[in-house]
């Protein structure tokens, strides 16, 4: 393991406020997206909304590095140069999704483990010559009667850790993400014990696979109420809940803890992830950013719709939310920052 490269990649993924873009979904969900809008779904519609979000003007100034998919990763723009070479000649650190997606966990109805370590090893080899410095693998814990499963918690964690430390093995920042779902009436309470509870099963698992912390970055859910929960907290309550655990849960060796979005509308994704910056000022040990997918693309995605005629529209929409979220990071954000969205 090269310390000094995985302590350097995870440092310049943390550097000058910035946090991370997520355009990783897999064809599936990608497609899911696409029929909501009645795009076509087509590898050249895919290519053509990434092209849109790569040559984004400005994208660098808020996201220091992004998260590929396999397909995407190999794709070009129309002009022909491939992405993994326009995304880094613009700044942007590359990452690749290596996770092969959540499979049903045997014996556990409604659960699901994260598979993908067989040939992990090989495969990471080929991001790296592609020119990958970090990479994503994503657990899923979902809450529900009597669920998670101490198995499912267990299997996922354990699948994270062999996974980061595979990824350090060839010089790729492992990002961490055990992501407790927001799905179901649940209260925010009951998100704070199973979040608590799968950070502590996954820093115990990476600490017996011998990860270096302090090459790695933690991505996961924010401390939420349920997405059908009639009691949803405000913003404050929501910060102080997720940071309080997260100083108990997370060791300072971590560099950066940068959230996923997770269903969230992109504006209260901004305001909560700002008011843990504000809250927190000079008291926490790890940076605190973004590592959103929807809360970045969804507004953009909506005004495009896979038209060319929108691609100016869309992108001034994507940076605006970048911007956002990069002000979010330093506790500058405010909701009149809304005021002068893209026209
Ligand atoms: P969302 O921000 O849409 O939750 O996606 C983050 C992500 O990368 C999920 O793996």
């Amino acid at each position: 393991m090269n310390e000094k490269i995985l302590r350097a990649t995870a440092a310049a993924l943390m550097a000058d406020h910035k946090g991370l873009l997520a355009m990783d979904e897999s064809n599936p969900t990608c497609n899911k997206r696409f029929a909501a809008l009645g795009i076509p779904q087509t590898p050249d519609t895919r290519r053509a909304w990434r092209e849109l979000i790569v040559m984004t003007p400005g994208l660098a100034d808020s996201i220091s590095g992004a998260i590929l998919y396999d397909e995407t990763i190999r794709q070009s723009t129309r002009a022909g140069m491939p992405f993994a070479q326009a995304l880094v000649e613009r700044g942007i650190i590359l990452g690749i999704k290596v996770d092969a997606g959540a499979k049903v966990l045997a014996g556990h109805p409604g659960e699901e483990v994260t598979e993908g370590l067989d040939g992990l090893r090989e495969r990471l080899v080929g991001y790296a010559a592609l020119g990958a410095r970090f990479a994503k693998w994503r657990g899923v814990i979902a809450i529900g009667d009597g669920l998670p499963s101490k198995a499912c918690m267990t299997a996922n964690a354990h699948a994270l850790a062999r996974y980061a430390a595979l990824c350090q093995e060839a010089g790729l920042v492992p990002i961490v993400e055990p992501e407790v779902l927001m799905t179901g009436p649940h209260t925010q309470q009951r998100s704070a014990e199973v979040t608590a509870q799968v950070l502590h099963e996954v820093f115990e698992q990476l600490h017996l696979q011998g990860v270096l912390l302090e090459g790695m970055l933690l991505k996961p859910n924010m401390v939420l109420p349920g997405l059908d929960c009639a009691d949803q907290s405000d913003v404050d309550k929501i910060a102080d809940a997720t940071v309080n655990l997260f100083m108990r849960a997370v060791p300072a060796a971590v560099p950066g803890i940068a959230f996923l979005s997770g269903g969230q509308s992109a504006e209260l994704a901004s305001a909560r992830l700002n008011a843990m910056n504000l809250r927190f000022t000079g008291r926490l040990p790890w940076a605190l950013t973004y590592s959103f997918s929807r809360a970045i693309q969804q507004p953009a995605l909506d005004i495009w719709r896979g038209d060319a005629a929108n691609v100016q529209k869309a992108q001034r929409a994507l940076q605006h939310r970048a911007a956002c979220n990069r002000a979010a990071r330093r506790g500058e954000y405010t909701p009149s920052m809304e005021h002068v969205a893209s026209t």
